[in-house]
């Protein structure tokens, strides 16, 4: 049993983490105070305060720490840079550091749209990234402070969807819920990415631990798909009608972020390195669904204050 530490607790990706890891391992989630209920221990820190990790290290002294924290949002980073700043780069430069110097492991997650999106095929670890807004460019440099200050860091650049604390996070949420209450919505035609369920997600990056992986990794889906498609996926797997989903172009939105059209990352790398294909879209979907029809959503969502 390893003592693990994750930052970012209450997010999509680190709740879902918590929950996979916790049978076999010892977890102690970081969070701001929406964790009351969870099954794990939990300690309360602002991060926007980049050492305030350090006395958390000290004395909880974990053999791993996960960082899950960040600001995600793509609108927020462009309205707030600053903070964006401390979250996305001053926060793992500093939890890089110090696991340094007590010997922690470190993991870092990154994203999948430090890409611009030009290339016409899949991007491998070697492609040159060229983020297109604030949140990639913080997410970027947050990646290569990282790797500067401890080079036996491992950065997973990212893409998963799943089940959340508050029930909205996820992409995957916004089709199931809007379909479930037949609203008419609409899925992005030209935003191509690779989905992966995050309790896959979660399960890849335990075995990239054990395996003792460093350095910069894409871990995302293995099949690539618009936004669109991967709504009437949902749709079909849900038995929802995928007729209240319309096809439109990112060009045509009122998002203010920029985003790029090609998210498809290679994981070839990746599989190579733990000597075996990564996890299926459909077998993602299908457990997405099985969780859903097991009452797992509600689960995650009573773990957090106010939750009846
Ligand atoms: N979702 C995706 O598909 C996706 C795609 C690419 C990359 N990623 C990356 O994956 C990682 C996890 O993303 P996610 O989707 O799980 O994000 P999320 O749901 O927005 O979670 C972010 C976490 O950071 C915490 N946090 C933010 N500001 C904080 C602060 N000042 N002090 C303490 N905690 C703070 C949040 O706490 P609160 O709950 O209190 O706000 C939350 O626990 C991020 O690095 C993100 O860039 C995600």
């Amino acid at each position: 049993m390893t003592r693990i530490l994750i930052t970012g607790a209450s997010g999509l990706l680190g709740i879902n983490l918590a929950q996979e890891m916790m049978t076999q391992h010892e977890i102690i989630g970081v969070d701001r105070g929406k964790l009351i209920n969870a099954p794990f221990k939990v300690l309360k820190a602002d991060l926007s305060n980049s050492r305030s990790m350090d006395s958390i290290l000290d004395a909880e002294q974990p053999a791993w720490l996960i960082n899950c924290a960040a600001l995600a949002d793509l609108e927020a980073c462009e309205h707030d840079p600053d903070s964006a700043r401390r979250l996305n780069i001053d926060l793992p430069a500093q939890l890089a550091k110090s696991c340094k110097a007590r010997d922690v492991s470190f993991v870092h997650i990154s994203t999948d749209a430090v890409f611009d999106g030009d290339k016409d095929g899949a991007y491998t670890e070697d492609d040159a990234p060229n983020p297109r807004g604030v949140y990639s460019q913080t997410k970027l440099e947050g990646e290569n402070i990282v790797l500067s200050e401890n080079p036996r860091a491992l950065v997973a650049r990212v893409n998963f969807y799943g089940w959340s604390l508050g029930g909205r996070r996820s992409l995957a949420e916004f089709f199931v819920n809007n379909l479930m209450d037949h609203k008419n919505i609409s899925g992005f035609t030209d935003v191509i990415f690779c989905p992966m369920l995050v309790n896959d997600t979660a399960r890849t990056l335990v075995k990239m631990l054990e395996k003792k992986l460093s350095g910069l990794y894409h871990l995302v889906g293995t099949q690539a798909m618009s936004k669109y498609q991967f709504g009437v996926e949902i749709a079909r797997k849900f038995k929802l009608e995928e007729g209240n989903i319309a096809p439109k172009s990112v060009l045509s939105s009122s998002l203010t972020a920029r985003r790029s059209h090609n998210l498809w990352l290679s994981t070839h790398k990746l599989s190579t390195a733990l000597g075996g294909a990564l996890p299926s879209f459909s077998t993602g979907l299908n457990e997405f669904y099985a969780q859903h029809q097991q009452g797992y959503p509600q689960k995650i969502r009573s773990y957090q204050q106010g939750a009846g």
